[in-house]
């Protein structure tokens, strides 16, 4: 029986969603990563957010913490979204989920910004990029932003590796080319699992995004929270930062 390519891309997340939830626990997820992302996005008070990718919810639950009016995540693994509605309070409001893939997604609603933390390098061709870009393109006003967090194009394969103090190694067989898939393997307690995402060129993407609609585009180095740094230190963050392996996206809907 032959696999279609989103149910696919869907059971890679499907096997993997518990673990990858006790990985976002690390430091480097929460005063990295996850500092970034909010430092891009701003304010998020009373704002509608669609959360693209999101996983377990991690972002979903902190977006409607930080104030956000309303918050819808979307994510392709079924697991994922179950493991998200679980962790729902009983009769909280605000925060909804569903399942589908971002390249198809229906219109949702009115949304004031979309954000996309690990999405767009999940495309395998320059054509899912598109349909991508395109299908968030269609869920925002003029103006609305799209924030995302996202594989670096500009890491040179030779610095790929070990990040074994954050609990993670990447690598792509070499020589890297456009759409070439790039594992990460990532150990989460006692586990280890594995997942496959893919390496555009900044100029692809911003080829993509600029097509589907999308002005402003603009790539944004990571920043580490200072409460991070206070407590393990500067050394402990160099290796990461001096090669980050994502950075931040944003673009804005054209008018
Ligand atoms: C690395 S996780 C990121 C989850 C969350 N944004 C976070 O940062 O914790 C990537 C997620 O992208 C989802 N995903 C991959 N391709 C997708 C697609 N085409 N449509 C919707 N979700 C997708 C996966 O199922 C997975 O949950």
């Amino acid at each position: 029986m032959s696999v279609a390519p989103g149910e696919a891309r869907a059971a890679q997340y499907d096997a993997i969603a518990v673990p990858y939830q006790r990985s976002k626990e690390s430091p480097v997820r929460r005063y990295v990563e996850g500092y970034s992302f909010f430092s891009l996005l701003g304010e998020v008070g009373g704002l509608a957010v669609l959360d693209l990718a999101c996983g377990e919810g991690c972002y979903t639950r902190q977006l409607r913490q930080r104030g956000a009016a309303r918050v819808l995540g979307v994510d392709i693994s079924t697991a994922m979204i179950e493991l998200a509605r679980s962790q729902l309070r009983a009769g909280e409001a605000g925060i909804e989920y569903l399942v589908h893939d971002v390249q198809d997604l229906p219109a949702l609603g009115r949304f004031d910004v979309a954000t996309a933390a690990y999405l767009l390098h999940y495309a395998r061709d320059s054509g899912e990029l598109g349909r991508m870009c395109r299908s968030i393109a269609r869920q925002l006003p003029a103006g609305g932003r799209l924030v995302a967090i996202n594989e670096n194009p500009q890491q040179p394969e030779a610095r790929y590796g070990g990040y074994l103090r954050y609990g993670f190694s990447k690598s792509v067989a070499t020589p890297r080319c456009e759409g070439s898939p790039i594992t990460y393997a990532m150990a989460s307690g006692r586990e280890l699992f594995r997942f496959e995402v893919y390496h555009y060129e900044r100029a692809t993407y911003e080829a993509a995004l600029a097509a589907a609609g999308f002005t402003d585009i603009r790539w944004h180095p990571l920043q580490l929270d200072p409460q991070g740094l206070a407590l393990m230190g500067a050394e402990y963050w160099s290796e990461y930062l001096d090669n980050p392996p994502v950075v931040g996206l944003t673009a804005r809907r054209a008018p």
